[in-house]
């Protein structure tokens, strides 16, 4: 899995850390919680607002996801997936609108949002082998500098040793509502009890799975965002950030 390209803009970043003195006060936020929790845009708010990097580690297994259905495999198949992310190129680049997915070249952030993707991406992200090497390419790219970096095992298995970790939840209810709204807002037709199941589904995946499943780490702060703006979420991630730094 190539990731060169991203690098290269971290190096950048770094450099720009470090002429600002900002290395010495090296913050890795872990942001995790089940799907459609508000995580990423949460995540993209904090990330801006302390100029440092953002990192959806999502995006590099619903990427893998993306190519498997797009060839037809066996999602369910540990081998089948090995032997295609051996065959994959990933890379997750900064672009001034946000991070963007490259797959075998192709850019496909757009795609790995599709439905049939978030249906699948849980059975891809539940193999041990996937999981090792996607974790140790996501540990390598956090190394040596700030982070926010989301997904579901960032504070337990991928930065364990994050200086903040934050544990995101809301009801079932409420993020289905929100998604169908996106979608709505998008111009997508959209089926809410559908996809308060899948959403159910997916979450019943992550959290039963055998390797790394979805779990709050000990250290972490739980935050149930139900019934709160994006805003207040980000003001109580950035007090315990403060207290931290
Ligand atoms: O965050 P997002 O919803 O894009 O993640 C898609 C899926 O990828 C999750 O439902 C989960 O199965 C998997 N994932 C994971 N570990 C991560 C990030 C995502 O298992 N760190």
């Amino acid at each position: 899995m190539a990731i060169a390209k991203f690098f290269h803009t971290i190096k950048l970043i770094v450099e720009l850390q470090e002429e600002n003195g900002m290395l010495n006060n090296k913050i890795r936020i872990a942001i995790d919680g089940p799907a459609a929790a508000g995580k990423s845009t949460v995540a993209k708010k904090i990330a801006a607002k302390l100029s440092i990097v953002y990192i959806d580690t999502g995006a590099m297994y619903r990427a893998l996801t993306y190519k498997a259905l797009q060839e037809n495999m066996n999602v369910e198949d540990e081998d089948e997936m090995t032997m295609l992310l051996q065959q994959t190129e990933i890379r997750l680049f900064q672009h001034e609108d946000g991070q963007r997915v490259l797959l075998d070249e192709q850019d496909v952030t757009d795609e790995i949002r599709l439905e049939k993707v978030s249906n699948s991406v849980s059975h891809v992200a539940s193999h041990a082998k996937i999981r090792e090497r996607m974790v140790d390419e996501q540990k390598k790219l956090a190394n040596d500098i700030s982070v926010v970096m989301d997904g579901r095992d960032i504070g337990t298995h991928v930065l364990p040793n994050a200086e903040v970790k934050i544990f995101l939840i809301a009801s079932v209810e409420e993020r289905a509502e929100r998604r169908h709204k996106e979608n709505l807002e998008k111009g997508y037709t959209s089926d809410l009890s559908q996809l308060m199941e899948d959403i159910r589904q997916r979450d019943e995946r992550d959290t039963n799975r055998e390797v790394s499943p979805l779990v709050k780490a000990e250290d972490a702060i739980s935050i149930d965002t139900t019934s709160l703006s994006i805003e207040k979420v980000v003001e109580q991630i950035l007090q315990a950030i403060e207290k931290k730094v």
